[in-house]
Order: C-alpha cells, then sequence, then structure tokens
C-alpha cells in the first residue's frame, strides 16, 4: 500500500505542485538537521500555503522550522506585507532555515526565534504580539497542549490552527498508547474537542510521509 501512496503523491506533485528552485533548495536541505524527514511534503506545503492565503493571513506563526520548508511556503503565501515568526529549538537548524529563507528573498519577511517553542511562544504573549491569523504546529508532539493554549493566547477569533501529525498510523485512536507523542496528540485532540471557542476536523493523510493527518481548527469566538 505504502508504496502506492508514494507512486500517487509523486505524480500529484508532479502536476500540480511544481517547486523552484527555493523550494527545492530548502527541501534538500533537510539532510543538514536535526530531524532530516520531518518536514511537511510538497503537496502539504501548498496545502498550507492555500489555506493562508484562502484565510487572508498576513501574520502567521509557526511552531517548529527546522530547514523552513514549510515556513517558505507560508511565508510566500502572505506576500511581501506579511510575516511570519517561526519558533525553532536547534539554532544549528535555524541557521538552515534563515538561509534557505534568505536564498529565497523572503528572509525580510520572517523571524527566526530560537530556543524552546513554549519559552519563545510565552515571550511572544507577554511582549503582547498582534494576534496571529494562522498558527502551524508541527514541533515535538508531547507539547501539543501546551502549544495550543499558547496559541489560543496568541490569536482572535477567525483565526485558523494547524496541528500536524495527530494520526500517527492510526495510534492516536489508541486509548491505551503510552507513546508520549501519541499521548500528546489524544490529549491536544481532547482540548480542543472541550473547547467551546473551537471548532475543528481531522484529514487523515496518506503519501510520501505514510499514514498519517492534521487537525484544522478555526477559532469562532
Ligand atoms: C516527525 C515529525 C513531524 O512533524 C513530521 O511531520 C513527521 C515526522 C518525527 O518526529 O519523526
Ligand atoms: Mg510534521
Amino acid at each position: 500500500m505504502e508504496r502506492s501512496w508514494d507512486d500517487v503523491d509523486a505524480y500529484l506533485v508532479d502536476l500540480l505542485v511544481p517547486e523552484d528552485d527555493a523550494l527545492e533548495a530548502a527541501r534538500e536541505s533537510a539532510h543538514r538537521t536535526t530531524m532530516p524527514h520531518a518536514a511537511v511534503s510538497p503537496a502539504q506545503g501548498r496545502f498550507l500555503a492555500l489555506l493562508a492565503q484562502a484565510a487572508g493571513a498576513r501574520r502567521v506563526l509557526e511552531v517548529g522550522t527546522l530547514a523552513g520548508y514549510s515556513t517558505l511556503w507560508l511565508a510566500r503565501a502572505v506576500g511581501p506585507g506579511g510575516h511570519v515568526t517561526t519558533l525553532e529549538l536547534e539554532e544549528c537548524n535555524a541557521a538552515v532555515a534563515r538561509e534557505n529563507l534568505e536564498r529565497a528573498g523572503v528572509g525580510d519577511r520572517v523571524d527566526v526565534v530560537v530556543g524552546p517553542a513554549v519559552a519563545s511562544a510565552r515571550r511572544l504573549v507577554e511582549d503582547g504580539a498582534e494576534p496571529f491569523d494562522l498558527v502551524f504546529v508541527d514541533a515535538d508532539k508531547p507539547s501539543n497542549p501546551q502549544y495550543l493554549r499558547l496559541a489560543l493566547a496568541l490569536t482572535r477569533p477567525g483565526s485558523l490552527i494547524v496541528v500536524d501529525n495527530v494520526v500517527r498510523a492510526g495510534a492516536v485512536a489508541d486509548a491505551a498508547s503510552d507513546d508520549p507523542r501519541v499521548v500528546g496528540s489524544r490529549q491536544v485532540l481532547a482540548d480542543i474537542a472541550t473547547d467551546d471557542r473551537l471548532e475543528a476536523t481531522v484529514l487523515q493523510t496518506v503519501g510520501g510521509k505514510g499514514w498519517d493527518g492534521f487537525a484544522l481548527v478555526r477559532r469562532v469566538r
């Protein structure tokens, strides 16, 4: 099965999601980061960009940068007047991301903030950051419940929140799992479900990254 997911992803991406040199270089630079296989796929990158554009997003917060591949999709989507703040634990990954964003000519509309993302996001709250229109959560999965709480402190009614990798090859439906990444994903979904400010769904995905899925959340008040 996974072989055919790969084939279909390759066919669709080749047809609909051509990468220019800057995107290709950003994707290929993932091998220089601490997590070479975690970036979104091209199809997912385009999806994030379409979502940001459909929402008219001008201010985007990303939690988890790595080489800045999704960051680049989002930076292009917000346009020259927009801004992306992206939070990255490791300085060595941030350096790769800055290089990729500079090469693409969007370095001036992106802040790559280095350090534990919970602390960086708290600092944004304390500094009274303007609300973000879209938050993309794609970092360490056990911290997802904390990232949701911080996203709620940094958004406004109408903002969108996307949480990556919540399906985890189906493990999300296993209430007995003691994998901290599954526990974090189940907890953030439970928190979303019980928060009356939020409307949400999860879409399962297959493709070059196997079987996974993302939560799409809209803050209604
Ligand atoms: C991993 C993390 C991700 O965000 C992802 O999309 C795929 C894999 C990982 O932790 O391996
Ligand atoms: Mg991810």
